[in-house]
């Protein structure tokens, strides 16, 4: 037995060493070792002289692998810290579509355009793999997905996830090489990280298993419907069309009124020189009127006035 499989063992909330050691078939001592290991490796395990177990809304397979309704979640590899499960994920050569790893902790989780991703205990990283030619809109196909899965939240294009006063809940970073996609995606669920960012559970009670769960099976639907059903469901989920953007693009900023989403996914900006369509870039919007800009966080992918193209 290593500490991943004792990991296995483990129950939420304490229960007594001995019921844990038994039932992993340990020594009481060895429980002991495997579980120090564990909470070093950055798993939320709790350990009291009491008892030994995973602390609340835990991700261990145990509890996520018997809710998975589709494919996608399989093969699932949880784990403590990472530098970002994105690299895990491409580093794992073999995985299959569907396969699926979710870390407690990132030290160097990416977002979009080179900016970091910061995440706190208690939210949601993970990578999932497909491994099929890449469909039209996936990005909003991806978005759709986590804002249904959240029931909450507004889009900003292409999908970021915020909340009703403009801040960051969640974001979405899309990696290819070769036939392989790595889906990642982050979510603030207990703790935002930056002040410009917002954590699902200051609107909502979230479970992470709930979401998680929920995001895979949508996403499944999601990558088989038509193009004309993606558009519109994003467009429920809509916050960015009919407002004043300005959009930073690989090529310079574009700044007008966002006007609509092209068949390609692209954002069509009205300018003072015409129409403008643009297919990469982060859409800085205008703070609600009663939120004051902070400072503090721009450049990073959570911060809701990111600068960088
Ligand atoms: C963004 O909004 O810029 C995208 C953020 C994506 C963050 C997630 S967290 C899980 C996965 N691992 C990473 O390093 N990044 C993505």
């Amino acid at each position: 037995m290593d500490a991943e499989t004792f990991l296995l063992c483990l129950s939420e909330g304490l229960e007594p060493w001995e019921a844990v050691a038994a039932r992993a078939r340990l020594s009481v001592d060895r429980a002991r070792l495997f579980a120090r290991a564990l909470g070093e490796a950055g798993y939320p395990v709790l350990l009291e002289e009491s008892g030994v177990g995973l602390a609340p809304d835990s991700l261990a397979p145990q509890h996520v692998l018997p809710r998975l309704k589709g494919r996608f979640g399989r093969p699932y590899r949880y784990l403590g810290t990472v530098t970002s499960t994105q690299d895990v994920l491409r580093a794992w050569h073999e995985a299959p579509e569907g396969a699926l790893v979710v870390a407690e902790h990132q030290t160097r989780g990416r977002g979009r355009l080179g900016r970091p991703w910061l995440s706190s205990p208690g939210n949601l990283c993970f990578s999932l793999l497909l491994r099929r030619p890449q469909p039209p809109l996936l990005p909003l196909r991806v978005g759709v997905a986590l804002a249904q899965a959240a029931g909450f939240g507004l889009l900003k294009w292409p999908n970021d996830l915020l909340s009703p006063d403009g801040r960051k809940l969640g974001g979405i970073l899309i990696e290819c090489e070769g036939g392989r996609t790595f889906v990642g995606v982050g979510v603030n669920v207990v703790q935002a990280p930056l002040p410009t960012a917002a954590a699902l559970k200051e609107f909502r009670a979230v479970n992470r298993v709930d979401l998680l769960v929920a995001f895979l099976a949508l996403l499944e639907e999601w990558l088989a419907q038509p193009p004309s059903a993606v558009l519109q469901a994003w467009q429920k989920w809509d916050g960015t069309l009919g407002r004043e953007v300005r959009v930073h693009t690989p090529t310079g900023v574009v700044e007008g009124v966002a006007e609509a989403i092209s068949q390609e996914g692209a954002l069509l900006v009205r300018t003072n020189a015409g129409r403008k369509s643009v297919r990469v870039g982060e859409v800085v919007l205008p703070p609600p009127p009663n939120v004051v800009e902070a400072q503090e966080g721009q450049g990073q992918a959570q911060g809701r006035g990111a600068s960088e193209g």
